[in-house]
C-alpha cells in the first residue's frame, strides 16, 4: 500500500514496504542478486569502513537452511518462503585495530541501498532482527571476527491471501509514520 506522503516523494520511498506473502514458487536471477550486493556494497560508511559482510542462502540451499533455523518462530512461518535469505554481519574492529562504534549504522545504510535496488527490480525485501544471534553465528559458521547484524528476506510478493491470521492482518494493514513536525524536533519548515 503507497504511503499517505505529507509531500510527494520518490516513487519507490512512497511504495516500498516490508511484506510477508513471498511466492515459494519464484526464483530470483543471479543478475538480480548479485546487482542487489553491488548497491548494497556502495552504501557511504564511516571513514569508507565497509564493515559489513554478507552471506547469502538461496531457498533449498545449505546457508538458506541455517538461517532460517536462526529466524524466531513468528519469522519462520513467512520467512521460508523468500527466495533469498541474507545473514548481514559486521566487523567491529577497524583497519587501525580500533573498537567500530558505527557498525551497525553503517550497515543499516548498506541494507537500505540494497532494499531500494531490489524494490526497483520489483523484487520485495522484509529486514528482520528476530533471530537468534549466537545461533546465525555458529549454523553459518561467521566465525569470530564477525557479529550477526540483519537478515534479510528477499523474494517476490505473493497474495495476502496466502497468509491467515495475524500475519494476513500486518500484510494488510496501512503504513503509518510519526507525523514530521513529531520527528523534525527543530527546523521544519512551516
Ligand atoms: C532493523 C529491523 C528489524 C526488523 N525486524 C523484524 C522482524 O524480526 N520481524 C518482522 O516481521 N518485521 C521486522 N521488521 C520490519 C518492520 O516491522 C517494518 O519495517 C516496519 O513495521 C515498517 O513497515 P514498512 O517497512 O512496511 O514500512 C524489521 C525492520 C527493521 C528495519
Amino acid at each position: 500500500m503507497r504511503a499517505q506522503t505529507s509531500t510527494p516523494v520518490n516513487e519507490i520511498i512512497a511504495t516500498r514496504r516490508s511484506p510477508r506473502s513471498f511466492n515459494a514458487d519464484v526464483t530470483i536471477s543471479d543478475s538480480d542478486l548479485i546487482a542487489i550486493l553491488e548497491a548494497a556494497r556502495w552504501a557511504p560508511s564511516a571513514f569508507n569502513g565497509q564493515p559489513w559482510r554478507y552471506f547469502v542462502g538461496k531457498r533449498g540451499d545449505e546457508v538458506f537452511g541455517q538461517i532460517l533455523s536462526s529466524l524466531g518462530e513468528f519469522n519462520q512461518m513467512w520467512a521460508k518462503n523468500a527466495s533469498v535469505l541474507i545473514l548481514v554481519a559486521s566487523t567491529t574492529v577497524k583497519g587501525d585495530g580500533s573498537v567500530h562504534t558505527d557498525y551497525q549504522y553503517d550497515c543499516g545504510l548498506s541494507v537500505a541501498q540494497l532494499t531500494i535496488e531490489a524494490h526497483d527490480r520489483n523484487l520485495i525485501v522484509h529486514q528482520m532482527t528476530g533471530f537468534d544471534k549466537a545461533k546465525a553465528q555458529s549454523a553459518v559458521a561467521i566465525g569470530d571476527e564477525l557479529v550477526p547484524v540483519v537478515v534479510v528476506a528477499v523474494g517476490t510478493q505473493d497474495l495476502p491471501e496466502k497468509l491467515a491470521g495475524p500475519l494476513l492482518e500486518r500484510e494488510l494493514a496501512p503504513r503509518e509514520r510519526l507525523p514530521l513536525s513529531t520527528i523534525v524536533v527543530k527546523g521544519l519548515p512551516a
